[in-house]
């Protein structure tokens, strides 16, 4: 997407073999700052700070943090270790499993002097594919939009919560895509944007459309529920860190409470999923998927800019208080309208998503 009169993509390699670069998120949206990665620990470190982030990301740059660690060290225990240390970064989005499992599996079957050369390759194909999978996605769902548009006859009211935009996938990003593109087909639409705090995602999403030209308000993140009864949301769009074989979603802490107020108030709510958030094996989400706890400083201090436009921090509670901060939560199936996929739009039940289980998976 564009950022000024640059075409930016949220991480990409320089050519040959060198380095990796990504927007370093923590610094938005007060500061656009890119970053060198060069090595496997630089990656990781940007991982779980949450420099590099969203499902499909973070998925992506495990990829490539695979060639940086195999430029160094090509062997199995080498190849082994950097899928360890990086699976260990985040718990809970299924890609970055995904993304690692698949790298793991390709490389394991090269002699090694094969392998870094593969290593890249395979990151940079898993890369260009989520760029067609959001784009994709984004067909669909400004379809949905539109279709909306043409019944209601005035702007399309969306709300959204964190940011499943282009830079939590490597461009377009799973709910902007279809908000994007419903923008720039002339369908009137405005987003209601939560500001998802602890960590204010919600902030990455409103500068985001900020730069698209897309009508937006940030809210709080108690505000949905208001704007639903008083018939000012028409749709609900979400992402997903992981999506059951049944359709349940798992997403940002505070997503299930949205779901719960859309279905009180008859409001259609989607979840954007590519097929690799998807994880067949799991049956039971509330029970099987891992959420991750976030340190307890994201929730006892606030970060941004000072009057003077200067970065700052701020307490806001005592660091005696105690804090619980789990950063995802599930939203059974029976709260989600629909999931759009790249490859269509299906009802969230096992019955209509067994067309898109992986062969793989089918053969078990
Ligand atoms: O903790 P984050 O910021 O990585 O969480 C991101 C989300 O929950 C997104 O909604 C999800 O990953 C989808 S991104 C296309």
């Amino acid at each position: 997407m564009k950022v000024g009169d640059r075409h930016f993509r949220s991480l990409w390699a320089d050519a040959p073999r060198a380095r990796v670069h990504i927007i370093d998120q923590t610094r938005l949206p007060y500061a656009f700052e890119t970053r060198a990665l060069s090595t496997l620990e630089e990656t990781a470190e940007a991982i779980r700070a949450m420099r590099v982030r969203g499902a499909p990301l973070i998925g992506v740059a495990a990829a490539f943090g695979v060639a940086l660690a195999l430029e160094r060290d090509n062997s199995d225990a080498g190849l082994k270790r950097a899928v360890a240390t990086l699976k260990a970064t985040r718990p809970t989005a299924v890609n970055l499993a995904w993304a690692l499992g698949r790298v793991e599996q390709k490389l394991l079957a090269l002699k090694p002097l094969k392998r870094t050369e593969a290593a890249w390759t395979e990151a940079q194909a898993i890369a260009d594919e989520d760029v067609a999978l959001n784009e994709a996605i984004g067909r669909h769902g400004a379809k949905l939009i539109e279709k909306l548009y043409l019944k209601l006859k005035r702007p399309v009211n969306v709300l959204t919560h964190c940011n499943a935009g282009w830079i939590a996938t490597v461009d377009w990003g799973t709910v902007t895509a279809p908000l994007y593109m419903a923008h720039d087909q002339k369908v009137p639409v405005h987003v209601w944007v939560d500001e998802t705090r602890p960590r204010n995602q919600g902030l990455l999403t409103a500068w985001e459309l900020a730069s698209h030209g897309v009508p937006h308000t940030l809210i709080t993140d108690n505000a949905g529920g208001h704007l639903m009864q008083r018939g000012q949301v028409d749709l609900v769009l979400v992402g997903a860190d992981r999506v059951t074989r049944h359709g349940d979603v798992c997403n940002k802490i505070g997503t299930y409470l949205k779901a719960l107020a859309a279905q009180a108030n008859g409001i259609p709510f989607y979840a954007c999923v590519p097929t690799p958030t998807i994880d067949w094996s799991i049956t039971d989400a509330l029970a099987q998927i891992p959420i991750e706890e976030r340190a307890p400083e994201e929730v006892r201090i606030v970060r941004g800019l000072d009057v003077h436009g200067v970065p700052s921090e701020v307490a806001i509670a005592s660091p005696a208080t105690p804090v619980a901060n789990p950063a995802f939560d599930v939203t059974p199936a029976e709260f989600v309208t629909g999931l759009i996929t790249e490859k269509g739009v299906f009802k969230a039940s096992e019955r209509d998503l067994i067309v898109l289980w992986p062969k793989s998976h089918r053969d078990q």
